[in-house]
């Protein structure tokens, strides 16, 4: 629709200016743009998992013969598989299309427009993306020069107002993990409190046995990463059983396809597999981290998820970025100001780690 056409007037006041999420790029839109063919790009920039999913998935993908019929609303088998995965639950089960698609719709059932969402920044895009959505207004509550959760700091910024408390650990895009301690201290403010552990499996803590004893602790899982389902959606959470029964009504009934239904159920069989994968991207990004601290202009941050945040001390992050992409290798710039010198890498494959360490001794501080 050509702009100046009114429109404005007609959609909510509050979305006329909203920016959207600047999503991860695509390679094929980067052909003739970079200097190697789209099919050499080396994608570190969207913390996907370099040795794709499971092959039991691919096999079962490749001979499912039920796509013509709707998957189950109410997830039963789907649930059934994650408790059995989780140790927690069926009754304490929801899943979605990402766990992105639980966020929004935790959004949507706790906040109405006024009500105050407290983030722990910087964290993940996300949050302010569906915290907005809703009509909800950010409280960011910075967190120290390490990306430590300053729990003080959150406590004495809640108000009659805030309705939620969000929070990432291992976090994105730091890769800080946040003490057990510090979580059960927010716990025990009562406001409902999502943490989100979609690195859970990289990072190894996790408070989801928790969900059985606080009627305030949601957690949010997702198959993107370890998994390495990131194309096909899916992710789930942990909840006090009444807040997963609103999630699974309000819910957009087959939100959970039939494809990426299957993938889980393979993944689940797989997990030894999976896990020696994960292992083998925590190995490496040790050695992307040793390599990154040789190189005198940059500075990374201590991990515990499968990639690193780095601060370029000398020079401008957009620009080495961009320098980076022209080579074909693909990093995430955040453009905020808690990141505003900072580049993130996700963990690639051993080969992906030399010919980024070789682009970057190339380019210079
Ligand atoms: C902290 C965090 N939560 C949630 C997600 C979304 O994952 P999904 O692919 O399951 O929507 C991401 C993805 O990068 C993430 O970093």
């Amino acid at each position: 629709m050509p702009e100046g056409d009114g429109i404005e007037k007609l959609i909510r006041p509050d979305l006329v200016a909203f920016g959207g999420y600047a999503a991860s790029k695509s390679p094929e839109t980067l052909e003739g743009k970079v200097e190697v063919p789209v099919e050499d790009i080396i994608k570190l920039d969207a913390n996907e998992n370099p040795y794709g999913c499971s092959p039991r998935v691919q096999k079962a993908l490749a001979t499912c013969t039920d796509l013509n019929i709707y998957p189950d609303a109410g997830q039963a088998e789907l649930r059934k598989q994650l408790q059995e995965y989780t140790g927690v639950g069926t009754e304490h089960i929801a899943a979605g299309a990402g766990s992105d698609q639980l966020i929004g719709l935790i959004l949507q059932l706790f906040i109405t427009p006024g009500d105050e969402v407290i983030n722990c920044v910087p964290s993940f895009a996300m949050f302010p993306f569906f915290t907005n959505l809703a009509g909800g207004t950010v409280v960011d509550v910075p967190r120290d020069e390490n990306f430590a959760v300053d729990v003080k700091a959150v406590k004495a910024a809640i108000t009659k107002k805030t309705k939620l408390i969000l929070l990432a650990t291992p976090n994105n895009p730091t890769g800080t993990i946040t003490p057990r301690q510090d979580i059960l201290e927010i716990l025990d403010t009562g406001v409902p409190f999502l943490v989100d552990e979609a690195y859970y499996e990289f990072g190894g803590q996790t408070v989801a046995p928790l969900v059985s004893q606080y009627k305030n602790l949601m957690v949010l899982r997702t198959f993107s990463k370890w998994a390495g389902l990131a194309g096909l959606r899916i992710g789930y959470g942990l909840f006090p059983p009444r807040i997963a029964d609103y999630l699974l009504r309000i819910k957009e009934p087959y939100c959970v396809n039939a494809a990426a239904k299957l993938a889980v159920q393979e993944s689940l069989k797989d997990v030894d597999y999976l896990m020696s994968k994960v292992k083998a991207i925590i190995a490496e990004r040790e050695r992307l981290f040793g390599e990154l601290e040789k190189i005198e202009w940059l500075k990374p941050f201590p991990s515990r998820t499968n990639f690193i945040l780095c601060s370029v001390l000398n020079g401008d992050a957009g620009e080495l970025q961009q320098k980076l992409q022209n080579k074909g290798i693909l990093v995430r710039y955040f453009d905020q100001p808690l990141l505003r010198s900072s580049i993130r890498i996700s963990v690639g494959k051993p080969e992906h780690t030399d010919a980024l360490i070789k682009a970057l001794r190339e380019i210079g501080g």
